[in-house]
């Protein structure tokens, strides 16, 4: 089945809504809706496990369990580039999380990331990402 450069674009903005979705359910710590959007096989290496791939949502868990964000906090995703492969979408870009440090003052923190969705049945799933930190 071929598609047209407009379900292209349909597929891309879903995606990028999808990446929103998840990125503001990780800033509110809401495990639910996290949960949602991953395959339960979900894989990531991010700075936290600390060069090892982890997988499954046991390890992403523990961190919801510590509650979300209670500090005033606001993500920016910076020119996201999707590759769109049949049903699975590469996405890339850098997040910029504006936080209150420990001394009360604004500071911005960055990170790279590409995250992997794959649609199945019309659903798109989050199934690996791979987080860095940068200054
Ligand atoms: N640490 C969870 C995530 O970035 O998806």
């Amino acid at each position: 089945m071929s598609t047209s450069p407009q379900d292209g674009e349909a597929a891309v903005q879903e995606v990028l809504a999808c990446n929103e979705q998840l990125l503001k359910s990780i800033a509110e710590g809401d495990w639910k809706t996290y949960a949602e959007l991953c395959d339960p096989t979900l894989t990531a290496f991010e700075p936290e496990s600390r060069g090892q791939l982890v997988s499954g949502m046991a390890f992403h868990k523990f961190y919801f369990n510590l509650g979300g964000a209670s500090d005033p906090h606001n993500t920016t995703v910076c020119a996201p580039h999707v590759r769109l492969l049949d049903n699975v979408a590469v996405v890339s870009y850098v997040r910029l999380s504006q936080r209150v440090d420990e001394a009360g003052k604004p500071a911005t923190y960055r990170s790279e990331e590409t995250r992997i969705w794959h649609r199945r049945d019309g659903v798109w799933r989050h199934v690996h990402f791979h987080r860095s930190l940068t200054t």
